[in-house]
């Protein structure tokens, strides 16, 4: 009976390792190398030094993007200092891994200094401080970030389609406001000159789907596209709500948007549940979280200019999504609070094995 035992316990914990099949499961970066798919995700410095954590990172995604820490109030600390130990930790991260890694963000209205938000600078003086910023930061990262956000959600919330009112637009702005999206254009012109082979992306929440904020957009990218601005790409963020995504809206979306020539990046993808005090979502929630992971991953797959997918975070136990909706939703991730992958997981591997 001993020996039934330890042979049973031998067989279960060899399959349990992936020999039983003579096939280990595939991580999601194996499935995504094979098929060519970037499968990226967004990373915490202080969280790396976690076993757990780091071993996820390394083994299930081959491209990360520092959350916070590029943000100007991490990174441009002082009007004349900037601290790039956060960002050099997770870029050393990921060159010791394998790992491409994409910047977050240039420019903003969030997350920025007192220094640069409560002082009144002239639209001179701001254009100044922000072509430094650029060129700095950029430069600083010549040759290991592949890929920048130059401009993240300039476009306002109400989806009318009109540029924000930020500091760097016509608060006072930098000295472009009244010509549309120039600011942009300028933006993105001071990153290449940084960096001319780092890939240029606008990013933008809420316009996955054909609607007036991704219209203008697209007209943007357009505009930018035939009089050789350098931009290479859409991010969309992909964070999604509800349990509810148009899909055959975000596949027409990325359909006309990489016909212009550029590719788009899903950059920060999750999918919120409702949870209880103890953080737990609902199985049933859970399922169709999956089904969603899916459905996003098959449009993406679907158009050869759609090149990464990337969550924001990988473990519920790390997600903004508590903290933005004061606890009452989370559970966003393909990973919980113990490293278990969950059926979202699934669902995102075989999707991109399948390819
Ligand atoms: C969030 C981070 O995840 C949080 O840690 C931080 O406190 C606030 O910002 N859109 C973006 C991201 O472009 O930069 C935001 O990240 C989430 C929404």
């Amino acid at each position: 009976m001993k020996w039934r035992t330890l042979v049973f316990g031998l067989v279960t914990a060899a399959w349990c390792l992936g020999f039983g099949t003579g096939v280990r499961d595939q991580s999601l970066r194996e499935a995504a190398q094979a098929s060519g798919m970037l499968i990226g995700t967004a990373v915490r410095p202080a969280q790396l030094s976690e076993v757990a954590y780091a071993s996820t990172l390394a083994r299930e995604f081959n491209m990360l993007e520092p959350e916070d820490s590029l943000k100007w109030e991490i990174v441009h600390p002082e009007p004349q200092s900037f601290d790039f130990s956060q960002g050099d930790q997770i870029i050393d991260f990921a060159v010791r891994h394998g790992m491409k890694v994409r910047g977050h963000t240039l420019v903003w209205h969030r997350q920025n200094p007192k220094w640069l938000t409560e002082e009144k600078y002239t639209s001179g003086e701001l254009a100044q401080i922000l072509e430094k910023h650029i060129k700095t930061v950029v430069g600083h990262y010549r040759g290991k970030i592949f890929a920048w956000d130059v401009v993240n959600e300039a476009f306002d919330e109400l989806h009318v389609g009109e540029l924000r009112s930020t500091i760097w637009l016509n608060q006072p702005g930098i000295g472009l406001a009244g010509n549309g999206s120039s600011y942009i254009e300028r933006c993105f012109r001071w990153a290449h000159e940084a960096d001319p082979q780092a890939l240029l992306f606008y990013n933008e929440a809420e316009a996955e789907v054909v609607n007036p904020k991704s219209d203008a957009i697209y007209a943007m990218v357009r505009d930018f596209r035939q009089r050789g601005v350098p931009i290479d790409g859409v991010g969309f963020q992909m964070h999604i709500e509800n349990l509810h995504a148009d899909v055959a809206s975000i596949s027409t979306n990325i359909k006309r948007f990489t016909g212009l020539g550029v590719q788009i990046h899903i950059t920060e993808m999750d999918v919120a549940l409702p949870v209880d005090s103890n953080g737990n979502a609902r199985a049933e929630d859970l399922q169709r979280q999956a089904d969603i992971y899916r459905e996003l991953a098959t449009a993406c797959l679907s158009h050869p200019g759609c090149t990464a997918i990337q969550t924001w975070g990988f473990t519920d136990k790390y997600s903004w999504i508590g903290s933005h909706s004061k606890q009452t939703q989370g559970a966003a991730l393909l990973f919980d609070r113990n490293y278990r992958a969950k059926p979202a997981y699934l669902a995102l591997r075989n999707t991109l094995a399948a390819r």
